[in-house]
């Protein structure tokens, strides 16, 4: 879905008996398929181009934000092809040489495209400009400008945000020893692309570790990057060609967060998740989900590629309220308009605290989603850096908006899959940005899910 598509659909979500099934990977015909991760998707097409000769990487996400990224690659002259889920990119190498001014590269709605970008062309020492879609730009870019113009880049925001103007200049770019004000693998990680170019070891240390997949597909292409596990990253300038990518992505877990999330609030469910990404950071839902009293179980885990993948046995589950602060939120911190809806159905009340950054997402998801929950008769405040929830109370149902949020979206269409009453979640379409089909593959699984579209 590009900025320029009008046409607004609607689903409308009856309340079910029960969602039963097994997914995994496409194209295996037992199974609903559970897309690709979008983290990975995003590093392994961008990290490709980087390389040396030719990549190939399966259970690639296709979907808005991953093509706003390759139409990127595209506009920079990098030739890639998809078929079904299979992407193959031909790399440019690190030293592409000074192309002719680019034109400008527009990202979408993807802020994880127009971040990492960044990084890559400055170690490309490429002029460009990166914009987007009026969403992405109101996401906060000083957060890359700021550490970027430290090593030598010149790049420009304006008002700190996208637009963002990079022009070539000399290089080696400076090594830096940066503290992140946030943790954000999204800026680490066009940090750490910088550094590819950097005359020296860049440090980066984050309040606390996000995840990290950058540097572990880094290390797959023969880079030396070293994590101390609590948030402070080295990267050391590679002497070498990045190596070519053969490589299979995991399941993407905030997409099957939504799945599970569902399975445990209507009763009579029991789902199995095959092959989706582990990586600590990104795990915090399930051991929040755990503490709330989830029946959740991972089995047959191993290493895909350099990262945890493993299966998950979810099964319908009576919840009780917790608190959410500290580290785990950054190992969370797309899952929490999906964690509200598992809040509104456990007993008692559920307290998200450090989350300030939620405000800076693809809507205010602390002041959108309790607008939207309150809506469907959720007992739920925002506070300063998160909300609290009175949970137990039955949730009515109703219209809701996605606000041009992905996620808030799904939230709002798994909230009524146990409702009193039918959910309406209008503008829906913005689903297709992070899960095309996301009602199909609901509806897969025993969902009573209608589409309505018009201008
Ligand atoms: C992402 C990092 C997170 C996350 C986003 C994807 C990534 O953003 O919210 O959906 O792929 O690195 P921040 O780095 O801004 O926290």
């Amino acid at each position: 879905m590009t900025m320029t598509e009008t046409n607004s659909t609607s689903l409308h979500i009856t309340p079910c008996e029960g969602l039963r099934g097994e997914l995994g990977p496409a194209g295996n015909d037992t199974t609903v398929a559970l897309p690709g991760d979008k983290s990975l998707s995003h590093r392994a097409a961008l990290l490709a181009a980087m390389a040396e000769g030719e990549s190939a990487i399966d259970n690639f996400l296709t979907a808005g934000v991953t093509q706003a990224m390759l139409n990127a690659l595209t506009e920079l002259g990098v030739k890639w092809q998809l078929q079904g889920q299979r992407l193959t990119v031909t790399g440019l190498g690190l030293q592409p040489g000074q192309a002719q001014k680019q034109p400008t590269i527009d990202c979408g709605n993807s802020a994880t495209t127009l971040r990492l970008l960044a990084g890559a062309l400055s170690a490309w020492n490429l002029s460009s400009q990166l914009d987007g879609s009026p969403g992405l730009r109101r996401r906060p870019m000083w957060r890359i400008v700021e550490p970027l113009q430290r090593m030598g880049v010149a790049i420009q925001a304006q008002d700190g945000c996208a637009p963002l103007t990079i022009e070539a200049g000399k290089r080696p770019l400076r090594a830096i020893n940066y503290s992140l004000p946030v943790a954000s693998a999204q800026v680490k990680s066009c940090l750490l692309l910088a550094g590819l170019a950097a005359d020296g070891v860049t440090t980066l240390r984050e309040p606390a570790p996000s995840r990290d997949h950058t540097e572990r597909m880094l290390r797959l292409m023969g880079v030396e990057v070293r994590s101390d596990g609590r948030g402070v990253t080295r990267i050391s300038p590679p002497e070498r060609a990045l190596q070519a990518l053969r490589m299979s992505l995991a399941g993407d877990m905030s997409a099957a967060a939504f799945l599970i999330v569902a399975a445990l609030i209507t009763p009579g469910s029991q789902l199995l998740l095959r092959q989706v990404g582990l990586n600590p950071g990104r795990t915090g839902l399930l051991e929040v989900l755990q503490r709330m009293g989830g029946q959740i179980d991972i089995t047959h885990t191993s290493d895909q590629s350099g990262e945890p993948v493993g299966d998950i046995l979810v099964q319908s589950s009576d919840l009780q309220g917790v608190q959410v602060a500290g580290e785990v939120v950054v190992r969370m911190i797309d899952e929490f308009p999906i964690f509200a809806v598992a809040a509104a159905y456990a007993q008692g009340e559920t307290r998200v605290s450090d989350a300030a950054e939620l405000k800076l997402k693809e809507s205010d998801r602390i002041v959108q989603l309790c607008t939207e929950l309150t809506g469907l008769g959720v007992p739920i405040q925002p506070t300063g850096d998160g909300f609290i929830v009175q949970g137990g109370r039955p949730v009515i149902g109703g219209r809701g908006r996605s606000h041009g949020d992905h996620r808030l979206a799904m939230a709002l269409v798994v909230a009524g899959l146990a409702s009193q009453k039918p959910v309406v979640v209008e503008d829906a379409q913005i689903i297709s940005e992070s899960f095309p089909g996301f009602h199909k593959v609901l509806s897969a699984l025993g969902a009573e899910i209608s589409l309505e579209s018009g201008k």
